[in-house]
């Protein structure tokens, strides 16, 4: 760990937010968002989804905060540094294990988007019927070279982004797109909700039917919470660690998670009455992983059919919107492992970045064929894809964040915790002894029963 000296840090306070804003913000946003809010039963998920994020989401956030802070280390070094000697090193091991997993196949997904803005721009769904839309998707992601293409060279962006470093790589990057991001954002909503029908989508989003939530549903809230926050692998603990002294963590923690929340329910705004409005139900197979590229352009062409340059811009910005946010959220996977690779096997950024793309490309092959060739292989009845998704997002990343709620609840001594929190006395954080009693019992408690009500135990 000799190269601390040479560590780069976030040039100030509002790259930082946006940084980590950008991880958040992404395909878990705008895609995974509302399958499983559509899947769940609408707004009682959004209410359990919230309460997730206030509960675990935010007070684990601030842990992975202070601990990547205190220690200006990759995650699997920041466990070695605090608790040198321990099995708590492994806790930073497994979130660069899902860190590689997560972006090898969401990088897939990112490729679609990728392919589908390209689509858009050529105005290649004009006068298409809801007919031809599942057969230009299925027609594209089964065909092995197309899909491995897009993957490939988003995995190669990512990586470009990363190897010139946090300051001029991933800050200035964050703090550029984000912005571009938020305006999209707001104009596909209000487009959306000006549209006929649109009450049908609103009421789905906005009034809660309790009677629609499962233990399954609860598991996938908790899932959903931290895949959107990043939380569980380190994702964040890495991004702390290149946060100056002055970083407020409960702040800068709050921010993330309003800022992340708020995409979510923005995107639920622009999908849902967009769909109910091209008259889709939604407990089809209308909702699902082709949501955004089935149901999606078709809607787009009718709702806004009868002013076809409409129908054309909304498309172009929506699927520029998916690459924008995937983007940001593939280069801090990415960096997890590159900043492990990097630190703890002393190689330079570079090769550590070469590495990484080139084992997750593979890997991403792999995903990528799962839709296609490979659509045959099964794991517990699951596609390689579903696998690597419903594994990584519903148990390694809440094992991950039980595990990191307990090493700072527990384990770390609370005057690191104070210190950082406060910035050395520094700052007023009147709030620390809730966040702590939520790390010692309510998030490793609350996690387990999940989890174990998930496994079947309870
Ligand atoms: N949060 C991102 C999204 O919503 C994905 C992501 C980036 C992520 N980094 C992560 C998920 C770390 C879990 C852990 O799309």
């Amino acid at each position: 760990m000799s190269n601390n000296n040479t560590r780069e840090n976030f040039g100030s306070k509002i790259g930082a937010i946006l940084a980590a804003a950008g991880s958040a913000v992404g395909l878990g946003n705008i895609w995974r968002f509302p399958i499983e809010t559509g899947q769940n039963g609408g707004a009682a998920f959004i209410l359990i989804y919230i309460g997730c994020v206030i509960l675990l989401g935010i007070p684990i956030m601030m842990s992975e905060f202070l601990i990547g802070r205190h220690t200006q280390a990759n995650t699997a070094g920041a466990y070695r540094k605090l608790a040198p000697g321990t099995p708590w090193r492994w806790v930073g091991r497994l979130g660069v294990l899902s860190g590689f997993v997560i972006l090898s196949y969401y990088s897939v997904v990112a490729g679609w988007t990728a392919e589908y803005t390209i689509l858009a721009i050529g105005n290649a769904f004009e006068g298409k019927t809801t007919a031809d839309f599942p057969a230009i998707f299925t027609e594209f992601v089964s065909n092995p070279w197309k899909s491995v293409f897009w993957m490939l060279a988003f995995m190669i962006i990512t990586h470009v982004i990363v190897t010139r470093g946090v300051k001029s790589g991933i800050e200035k990057f964050s703090k550029l797109m984000m912005p571009v991001l938020f305006v999209i954002l707001i104009i596909l909503a209000i487009c959306s909700v000006a549209l006929p029908g649109a009450s049908q989508g609103l009421e789905f989003l906005l009034k809660p039917d309790f009677s629609k939530i499962t233990g399954s549903a609860i598991l996938s809230a908790m899932g959903q919470a931290f895949f959107s926050l990043s939380l569980g692998l380190g994702c964040l603990c890495t991004y702390a660690s290149y946060f100056n002294q002055e970083t407020n963590i409960g702040k800068t923690a709050l921010s993330v998670s309003l800022i992340d929340t708020f995409v979510a329910i923005m995107s639920g705004f622009i999908i849902f009455p967009a769909v109910f409005n091209a008259g889709y139900t939604l407990d089809s197979s209308d909702i699902g992983p082709s949501l955004l590229f089935i149901t999606m352009p078709n809607v787009f062409g009718q709702a806004f059919g009868s002013i076809p340059a409409l129908a054309y811009i909304v498309s172009v910005l929506f699927y520029f919107l998916l690459v924008l946010a995937a983007l940001t959220s593939t280069i801090s996977m990415h960096e997890v492992v590159t900043a492990y690779v990097s630190e703890e096997f002393a190689m330079s950024r570079r090769k550590a970045a070469t590495l990484v793309t080139l084992s997750c490309s593979i890997v991403g092959v792999v995903c990528a064929l799962s839709f296609g060739p490979f659509e045959g292989v099964k794991i517990f009845g699951m596609t390689i894809f579903d696998f690597f998704d419903y594994t990584a997002s519903n148990f390694m990343l809440p094992i991950g964040g039980m595990l990191i709620a307990i090493f700072t609840g527990w384990y770390l001594d609370k005057k690191i915790v104070r210190d950082e929190i406060t910035n050395n006395g520094t700052l007023r954080a009147p709030y620390l002894p809730l966040i702590i009693f939520i790390l010692k019992y309510i998030a490793p408690i609350a996690i387990a029963c999940i989890l174990l009500g998930q496994i079947g135990i309870f």
